[in-house]
């Protein structure tokens, strides 16, 4: 029986402080082996990352150092060993093996060469590849990523609620909803925390969500989930161009944090690191926009949204985030109070990531008169009864607000620049994906 508590006395992060000559012990996963004439290098995976751990017949008793030779990968294992200082090794320090257990035995690792090759099997293994360096960078800098989003929003005084994920009405049209047996009755998977969170702003002013909203989007494109995570806030006395301060705020800030807690991870994912962009963030208008794709020679009317073939282009034309504001009303969500000055156009944006990445935030000023929604939803031919509750905030002393929604693996994806959206999450959601 080994006894758990002495084998948790170090780790990989510790072990690089500890001095020449000292014996500690790991636990962890034999993440990879090789075997070298005489000798046999061990990199072992914990918590902190990885240590190298070195068997030789002279240092090692023959029996510990067959059972390194014939350890499988991905075994559990603790490990015994002496400090040595060595700048070969990966963090400047490796384990001279002295004692070895089995914790619990690999079978044959599943994950071949030529599966390397194919997306779709490594998704299928997804429960196990999770386990590779590159895998477990991104998974950490995701982790950083709602960290300092957290971070951002409590030092800015927001408040986090959570809302439901069955709901009755659809913020983001109903095209997306995914619908399903509720009982007697039927309910969807929400879209977006919004409507929820523009109820509590006349509790708290400032909130905010972190948490998943879905999508039944058929689209299988490199940048859509059917389940994401989403970070949206809401803040009431606010405008459109308050609400696109703070976006580029959190950007920014979000970037700065990664940069500074999380730029081992990112090297693992890219070694040139990621670019940090400081506020403000360019602002071109709809109309603007349009005449960039037109001499780009893309054809599309005004009224008509940009697709992701539309944010390609546009976006390689810029290499900073950029906002694109002043949307047609027919582009948007019947919630988006239109211009004042020019009704045809809303009080929204989208935050665009460059070098082709296109959106990654939307957000805008929602009308908070109740006449005007109740006109508005008349006019976009939906039921005002399916929104009852959504009007009824109105009836209340609903104040002038906005918000937006961001979406992690999106902002991930470009931050990072992962070839798929799905490389960002530990187990994605497709069209075509439920499982693992
Ligand atoms: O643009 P969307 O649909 O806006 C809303 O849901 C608003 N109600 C948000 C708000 O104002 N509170 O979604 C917001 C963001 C997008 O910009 C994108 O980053 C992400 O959510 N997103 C997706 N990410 C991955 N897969 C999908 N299918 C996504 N749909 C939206
Ligand atoms: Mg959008």
């Amino acid at each position: 029986m080994i006894k758990w508590l002495e084998y948790r006395n170090s780790n990989s992060k510790d072990i690089v402080k500890r001095s020449e000559g000292e014996s500690v012990r790991i636990l962890g996963w034999v993440s990879s082996k090789r075997v070298h004439k005489d000798k046999i290098f061990l990199s072992i995976r914990d918590r902190y990352g990885y240590l190298q751990i070195v068997a030789t017949p002279e240092e090692s008793s023959d029996n510990i150092f067959n059972l390194a030779k014939t350890i499988p990968v991905e075994s559990a294992i603790a490990a015994e060993g002496i400090v040595k200082h060595d700048p070969r090794a990966p963090n400047g320090v490796e384990l001279r093996l002295k004692d070895l257990i089995v914790i619990s035995k690999a079978d044959i690792w599943p994950v071949t060469k030529s599966a390397l090759k194919s997306p779709e099997l490594m998704y299928d293994k997804r429960h196990l590849t999770i386990r590779g360096p590159r895998s477990r960078a991104i998974l950490l800098i995701r982790s950083g990523v709602i960290k300092a989003a957290m971070e951002y929003f409590e030092k800015n005084d927001y408040v986090l609620i959570n809302a439901p994920t069955f709901i009755t009405s659809a913020v983001e049209g109903g095209a997306t909803l995914f619908k399903l047996k509720y009982f007697d009755d039927y309910a969807y998977l929400t879209q977006s925390s919004q409507f929820y969170e523009e109820a509590a702003i006349c509790v708290f002013e400032k909130v905010y969500v972190i948490q998943p909203s879905f999508r039944a989007e058929k689209s299988r494109t490199r940048r859509h989930l059917t389940e994401f995570w989403h970070i949206e806030a809401e803040a009431a006395f606010a405008d459109h161009d308050d609400i696109m301060k703070v976006e580029e705020e959190l950007v920014s800030y979000m970037l700065n944090y990664l940069n500074e807690h999380y730029s081992g991870e990112i090297k693992t994912v890219k070694k040139s690191g990621i670019k940090i962009y400081e506020p403000p963030f360019p602002r071109i208008s709809y109309d603007e926009a349009l005449e960039i794709l037109h001499s780009k020679g893309v054809e599309m009317e005004w009224g008509e949204d940009f697709g992701a073939d539309e944010e390609r282009v546009l976006s390689m034309q810029f290499d900073t985030p950029f906002f694109v504001y002043g949307y047609p009303a027919s582009t948007r969500s019947f919630y988006h109070m239109n211009d004042p000055d020019r009704p045809e156009v809303t009080l929204s944006s989208d935050l665009m990531a460059p070098d082709g990445y296109g959106e990654i935030t939307s957000g805008g000023q929602r009308i908070h008169d109740y006449n005007e929604l109740y006109n508005k939803i008349i006019s976009f031919g939906l039921d005002p009864s399916q929104y009852e509750w959504y009007l009824e905030i109105r009836k209340y002393g609903m104040p002038p607000h906005a918000g937006f929604g961001l979406g992690v693996e999106r902002f991930m994806r470009w931050i990072l620049e992962l070839p798929h959206i799905r490389d960002a999450t530990l187990f994605p959601r497709t069209p075509s994906r439920v499982y693992p």
